[in-house]
């Protein structure tokens, strides 16, 4: 993993298949240290700017924490805080941070926002989330499989239910076919992630061996899996007023017991890379349950809350899986 010294990680497919198990490799490496009390700090005298122009709880807090505990600094800039794509470019912003700055995360919409700054800022940057792609996510989720299962890497098989369209859909085809896992993507059509990345998913697979399935039926597209995954059915940035539509054609692929049933598989794992919709206890979730009278959106709390759910591993994970990006590509 120090091969990725000075590396930036904008998608999934910037690295390679022994790159990316490298780092998933390291990031049990440092939670072992980290639970053990014996992490040697190797970040010291180091800088990390964070940008945020979209919320977060988990990315932010795993970035800063992994930072602190490897002795660096983060400076965390908010959508507000920054004149980034406001009063400033993103190009000169690149310019002055990098002066700064030992690396930078980014967070925003457009994978071509955080492209431009890697393309600019002459340090290490890194993809806290973009419509398009979610690769530090993919780390977090590669290492809670490899918890969770006792398969090699390669035998594991996982389903992703909802929309993948975007950033989760994509990223984890492009990982699961990268890794040479079998992937299923079990979704409306109109919600599977687009050609380009299809194809690029399907070419990969004959040089890793992975199984590629896109499929509308749930039965088929979840038996025998390991895994079962999904995310919201409407993601950030994303106006309210989808969600009637999407409650429409997603509601037949939320994660229920039965789905889990459906695997065939008694030890079968659900992971979300979080904030979940299961209880309707947030705002948008009372308003979705009194509009439309729904029990549950993307997972019932049923699964949630079972004994088959790793999600709260899944998002600790963020924490070891982001520090070493960090560790791999600034010391
Ligand atoms: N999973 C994830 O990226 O969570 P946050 O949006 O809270 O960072
Ligand atoms: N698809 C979601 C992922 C959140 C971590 C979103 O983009 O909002």
């Amino acid at each position: 993993p120090y091969a990725l010294a000075g590396r930036h990680f904008l998608k999934e497919l910037d690295f390679t298949q022994d790159e990316f198990r490298g780092l998933i490799e390291l990031a049990a490496e440092l939670k072992a240290a980290k639970k053990a009390g014996t992490e040697t700090q190797r970040l010291r005298g180091r800088n990390i700017a964070l940008i945020f122009e979209k919320t977060s709880t988990r990315t932010r807090c795993a970035f800063e924490v992994a930072a602190a505990d490897q002795g660096a600094s983060t400076t965390y800039l908010d959508p507000s805080g920054s004149q980034i794509g406001h009063k400033e470019s993103v190009k000169d912003t690149a310019r002055v941070l990098g002066r700064m700055f030992h690396a930078i995360e980014y967070r925003g919409d457009s994978q071509e926002g955080v492209e431009e700054l890697a393309a600019h800022a002459g340090v290490p940057v890194y993809n806290g989330l973009t419509d398009d792609w979610h690769p530090t996510q993919m780390l977090a989720d590669v290492l809670t499989m490899v918890e969770h299962c006792d398969k090699p890497l390669n035998e594991i098989s996982f389903a992703y239910l909802g929309d993948a369209r975007l950033n989760m859909g994509n990223s984890y085809l492009v990982t699961g076919a990268l890794l040479g896992m079998d992937v299923r993507i079990v979704a409306p059509k109109a919600y599977w992630p687009v050609e380009e990345v299809v194809a690029q998913a399907r070419e990969l697979a004959v040089v890793s061996g992975a199984r590629i399935t896109l499929t509308e039926e749930v039965g088929e597209g979840v038996l025998g899996v390991d895994f079962v995954a999904t995310d919201v059915w409407v993601s950030m940035g994303e106006p309210k007023e989808v969600w009637d539509e999407r409650i429409a054609d997603l509601g037949p692929y939320a994660v229920t017991m039965d789905v889990l049933r459906a695997t065939g598989n008694a030890d079968v794992k659900f992971l979300h890379c979080l904030p979940a919709f299961h209880d309707l206890g947030t705002k948008v979730g009372r308003e979705i349950h009194e509009r439309h009278g729904l029990d549950c959106l993307e997972v019932t709390d049923e699964v949630f809350e079972s004994a088959h759910s790793v999600v709260f591993d899944e998002a600790e994970n963020r924490l070891h899986t982001i520090k070493a990006v960090l560790v791999a590509t600034l010391s």
